[in-house]
């Protein structure tokens, strides 16, 4: 599937095959603000890493702050790579906080911020 990131810097010929590794790691976010309602968010979360590209996973999503996301736990495959969520955020509040992860026997968790503004 073209991400097998563990394998690329092994050049060196005294060391040996490298051992099969099952990790998930976050790429950065992508958010972009909905054009009418300026209080929508599209939250991208994205993942990489060394899983079978068929790997069942779950994307987790949370936000604070009074944020409502519309899903908090998808079933993906791996190899999707991205989940999209969408966020409401309160009228007054200005930053954004969400948690987001790939949950799996090989998992992360990250917190992100964001700012909201409506002009
Ligand atoms: C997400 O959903 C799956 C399948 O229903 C479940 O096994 C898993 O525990 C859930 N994860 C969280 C963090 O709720």
């Amino acid at each position: 599937m073209g991400v097998t990131i563990a394998n690329y810097a092994i050049k060196d010929p005294k060391i040996h095959d490298p051992v099969p590794v099952h990790e998930v790691l976050p790429l950065p976010v992508v958010i972009t603000q909905d054009h009418l309602n300026k209080r929508k968010y599209f939250v991208e979360s994205k993942w990489y890493g060394t899983l079978d590209p068929n790997e069942e996973v779950f994307a987790i999503f949370h936000c604070g702050n009074g944020a409502k996301a519309n899903k908090f736990n998808v079933t993906k495959t791996f190899s999707d790579f991205k989940q999209t969520f969408e966020v409401i955020v309160p009228k007054k509040t200005q930053v954004i906080t969400c948690r987001r992860g790939i949950f799996d026997i090989d998992s992360f968790r990250h917190f992100f911020k964001f700012e909201h503004k409506e002009e």
